[in-house]
């Protein structure tokens, strides 16, 4: 028997100011009967994201939206890692593409991450998306997914976004950018873990 919380509410909020990340979240619960609202709508505040893991930064995003706002909350939080840079940039992903007038530039970002793996015979990379409900009462039911590869230079494609340029899902030939951005989403991290919170807090 499942020891996970079923999600009963059919409108929940989504923990994120990104407006590609609430469509795509919206599109992967609608197929449930859910409904969201985004965290910017309900004008809640954005929390630091202080904790060194992708679960820590997920579940803390999700109780303090959930605490804010008294309704189920989802957040997630993703990031890219290079095995030879010991998972980095991980958790700090974003960081890595940050300027000094505030906006992000992923060439830069990319191209940082080339320069200090490059002489290190191990290719292998990941992204990763934690995925965490959490619910006005404190509980969370937090996921985890991985996409698994290789990285590549020089980046080629230009569907994706983010480190997309730069990674080759195993067993594939093109990069994330490259692809049809619907064969990207049968088996990205995203993808992944909300199968694993689906199958625990979704199907009956
Ligand atoms: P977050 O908004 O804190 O989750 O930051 C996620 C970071 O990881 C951003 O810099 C994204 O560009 C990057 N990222 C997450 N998922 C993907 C992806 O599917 N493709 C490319 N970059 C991604």
């Amino acid at each position: 028997m499942s020891t996970h919380r079923k999600l009963t509410e059919k409108k929940i909020v989504l923990a994120s100011h990104n407006a590609g990340k609430v469509r795509e979240n919206a599109a992967l619960l609608a197929e449930y009967g859910v409904e969201i609202i985004s965290a910017k709508d309900l004008g809640l505040p954005v929390p630091d994201e202080t904790e060194t893991t992708f679960l820590g930064n997920a579940t803390l995003k999700a109780v303090a939206a959930a605490k804010a706002s008294g309704m189920v909350a989802l957040a997630d939080d993703s990031g890219f890692s290079v095995a030879a840079l010991d998972g980095a940039p991980g958790v700090y992903t974003a960081d890595w593409a940050e300027q000094p007038d505030g906006s992000r530039d992923y060439k830069t970002a990319m191209t940082k991450v080339e320069k200090l793996a490059r002489h290190a015979p191990d290719r292998a990379a990941w992204f990763t998306c934690a995925l965490v409900l959490a619910w006005p009462d404190g509980h969370t039911e937090g996921f985890e997914g991985k996409a698994m590869g290789e990285w590549i230079w020089p980046p080629r494609g230009e569907r994706g976004f983010g480190y997309d340029p730069m990674f080759v899902p195993t067993g594939g030939a093109q990069t994330f950018s490259e692809m049809d951005p619907e064969e990207k989403h049968k088996i990205s991290h995203r993808a992944n873990a909300f199968a694993m919170l689906a199958e625990a807090c979704l199907k009956d």
